[in-house]
């Protein structure tokens, strides 16, 4: 492995920010522009929100198959982290193998094509030479050969691509968590889920289940195709940017809900926006998940009034179930109360 390109070479990344300890994370205000800010409407409910991952708007977080922001680089440096305390929030049963390096081959293929300037990739035969210079890796490896790499396929790329992902296997009607990495979730457990079914790893979400979300979206996903991959956005709240809010240190920063005041919620709470992505991959048929996280403090939401507007009507009406399941329930008035200074009451228009 070669370092021809030191990190440090590129201004268009932050590095030095941290998401633990002084939380120097914040988003530039091109950042915050292209916020995929997810209510399309004045409330929220649950739905089977799916559309094709089609190329979006120039700029946007879809305009590119897997989004690379400035927050990269420290992303990939806080979750190195987070694997060298806890291994265990990356997994992959035996079985899934094949499946992981569909997943390195689709994830290097449109880095290299989507950001030619950062991503290289060159094969021939199965020798393959990967380039990633903002994380300085030039690296040669016999694709399908695992002791060509330092880490498993799945695991390899995932250490160099923002977003939590996992792996399922399709079988007996349904789908089976049989790998996944973990390090920036909404409290939910890798290690915990593997090898759960669809249903099982879905039981705790409140009135999804009663109102057939789960069994429809099931259904859909059982019929996706190779290269037509579809996204949805799910969203929660999240005290400080913190991108590992993993129940196996809950102990840490559950406390920290409690810590907000109408002085410091502006800057301490923030909208925490899963943009999340499905491929069926080619050899193993399995479908990979991609779960990327983007953090925007409130603070840097009401920069722009249709935001602040809307998120204030949708946390003051979200149902009970939800605001409790997502975890934000004893802040709700709080938020309330300070959101309510940024709406002037106007209607809003559906879309956007
Ligand atoms: C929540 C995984 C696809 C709807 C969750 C949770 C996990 C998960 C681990 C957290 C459950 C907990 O509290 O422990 C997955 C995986 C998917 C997938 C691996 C792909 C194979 C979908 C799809 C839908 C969906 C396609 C579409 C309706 C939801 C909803 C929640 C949820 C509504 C609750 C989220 C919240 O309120 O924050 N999912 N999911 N999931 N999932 Fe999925």
């Amino acid at each position: 492995m070669s370092l021809d390109f030191k990190p440090g070479a590129f201004n268009d990344f932050f590095r030095e920010e941290t998401f633990r300890g002084d939380f120097t994370y914040r988003n530039s205000p091109h950042n915050i522009r292209r916020f995929p800010f997810p209510f399309d409407r004045d409330d929220y409910m649950y739905a089977v929100n799916m559309e094709p991952h089609v190329p979006g708007r120039i700029g946007s977080v879809f305009e590119k198959t897997f989004d690379v922001d400035e927050h990269y680089v420290a992303e990939m440096i806080d979750r190195a982290k987070v694997l060298a305390d806890d291994p265990l929030r990356c997994q992959s049963l035996p079985h899934m193998t094949l499946a992981g390096w569909d997943l390195l081959e689709l994830i290097m293929e449109s880095k290299a094509r989507d950001y030619p300037e950062w991503f290289s990739l060159e094969k021939n035969g199965n020798r393959w030479r990967w380039i990633n210079r903002p994380l300085g890796i030039d690296h040669s490896f016999t694709f399908l050969d695992e002791a060509t790499l330092p880490y498993g396929p799945m695991e390899y790329i995932t250490r160099q691509t923002q977003g939590d992902f996992t792996l399922q296997d399709e079988r007996e009607g349904t789908l089976w968590m049989d790998a996944g990495i973990a390090t920036s979730q909404a409290d939910w457990s890798v290690d915990f889920d593997i090898g759960m079914s669809w249903h099982e790893w879905h039981a705790p979400v409140p009135l999804a289940h009663e109102m057939g979300i789960f069994d429809r979206a099931l259904k859909f996903l059982l019929k996706l195709q190779h290269g037509a991959p579809v996204r949805r956005f799910n969203w929660t709240m999240t005290v400080n940017p913190l991108l590992d809010t993993a129940p196996e240190t809950y102990p840490k920063w559950g406390p920290t809900k409690t810590s907000l005041t109408q002085e410091n919620l502006g800057q301490k709470q923030h909208l925490r926006v899963e943009l999340q992505t499905l491929y069926r991959l080619p050899r193993s048929n399995a479908i990979a998940f991609d779960i990327r996280c983007y953090l925007a403090s409130f603070d840097e939401l009401m920069t722009v009034p249709k935001w602040a507007r809307r998120l204030h009507r949708v946390v003051r009406d979200i149902h009970p179930d939800l605001a409790t399941y997502k975890g934000f329930i004893r802040n709700q008035p709080a938020m309330v109360e300070w959101l309510s200074k940024y709406d002037d009451g106007k209607p809003t228009s559906p879309g956007w």
